[in-house]
């Protein structure tokens, strides 16, 4: 296909040689499938902020690291300078957190460059070199659910270890590779130990994955892992092979009226940015 505008510039770069065909076109991103020399790989172009939806406004950019002071005084005052550090700092957090979990040992798309607003990285096939499908479109039978439920409770503890947190990890954001799950897209995705939210974060990663898969082998639905892995890492004593039993007690202690009113402003911002992300579809 002709290049769009958007890869000309790694084109004339040398970093990709043809645009084959374009693979999806998400909410935040486009994604096409490239040829650079005798590999095949993908192009993520991300959209224009004002052409996304608003992951970001639910605080995701809390604690984010900016480079400088005037920096983070843009950021908070909106002026155009600030929001296009925001929007850097949006595009960079997913090529971050790519090359963290990668050294880390989590399976995600290899990432080989990041350029002009654009992340190329591995392609991620099936066994037939196809692009992969999303754990969404497959079925699986019960033993199968519960093989990759297991797999990606590590890959979230490995995460974790990491300090990183996905934010968005759902049936819609991991694909199913040859060699098993992968996950992707991750420009939302915050720092374990700096973001007030990281633990509603993790909380909920580990409840859609038990949703999606108890769908498959029902019995997965009494497990509370989440929980037990936050404390565990809370207390410092989670590693990737930490022993889990999906068990976890609850403690009826002392009210903790900080976390109450974070989920209040949490619900609140993220009903503002449904509200917002209708408007914008209308
Ligand atoms: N490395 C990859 N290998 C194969 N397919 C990929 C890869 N990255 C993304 N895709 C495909 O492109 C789709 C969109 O990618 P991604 O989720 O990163 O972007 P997005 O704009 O956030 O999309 P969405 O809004 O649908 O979540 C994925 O669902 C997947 O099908
Ligand atoms: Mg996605």
């Amino acid at each position: 296909m002709k290049a769009p505008p958007r890869l000309q510039a790694l084109i004339e770069e040398g970093l990709i040689d043809t645009v084959a065909r374009q693979l999806m076109s998400g909410k935040e991103a486009q994604v096409f499938v490239v040829r650079c020399g005798d590999e095949t790989r993908c192009a993520k172009v991300y959209k224009e902020a004002t052409q996304r939806s608003f992951r970001q406004a639910v605080d995701y950019t809390e604690n984010r690291k900016v480079k400088n002071t005037r920096q983070a005084r843009a950021m908070a005052k909106g002026s155009r300078f600030g929001r296009q550090a925001i929007e850097a700092a949006w595009q960079s957090a997913e090529v971050d957190a790519l090359y963290r979990l990668a050294a880390a040992g989590v399976r995600v798309p290899k990432p080989y460059n990041f350029h002009e607003g654009v992340l190329l990285m591995e392609l991620v096939t099936d066994e037939h070199g196809d692009a992969a499908p999303r754990l969404n479109d497959v079925m699986f039978t019960v033993e199968q659910a519960r093989a990759h439920h297991a797999t990606l409770l590590t890959e979230v503890v490995r995460m974790l270890c990491a300090g990183v947190v996905h934010g968005d990890l759902s049936e819609f954001n991991i694909l199913l590779g040859a060699d098993g799950p992968v996950i992707i897209d991750l420009p939302q995705a915050v720092d374990a130990a700096g973001n007030n939210h990281a633990k509603r974060m993790l909380l909920r990663d580990v409840a859609n994955l038990r949703d999606f898969f108890g769908q498959f082998a029902p019995d997965l639905l009494q497990t509370d892992y989440g929980p037990e892995i936050w404390d565990l890492y809370q207390r410092g004593v989670l590693s990737p092979d930490t022993p889990l039993t999906g068990k976890f007690k609850h403690q009826a202690g002392a009210v903790d009226v900080g976390g109450v009113m974070r989920v209040i402003d949490d619900a609140r911002a993220e009903e503002t940015a449904r509200q917002l992300r209708t408007q914008s579809a209308r």
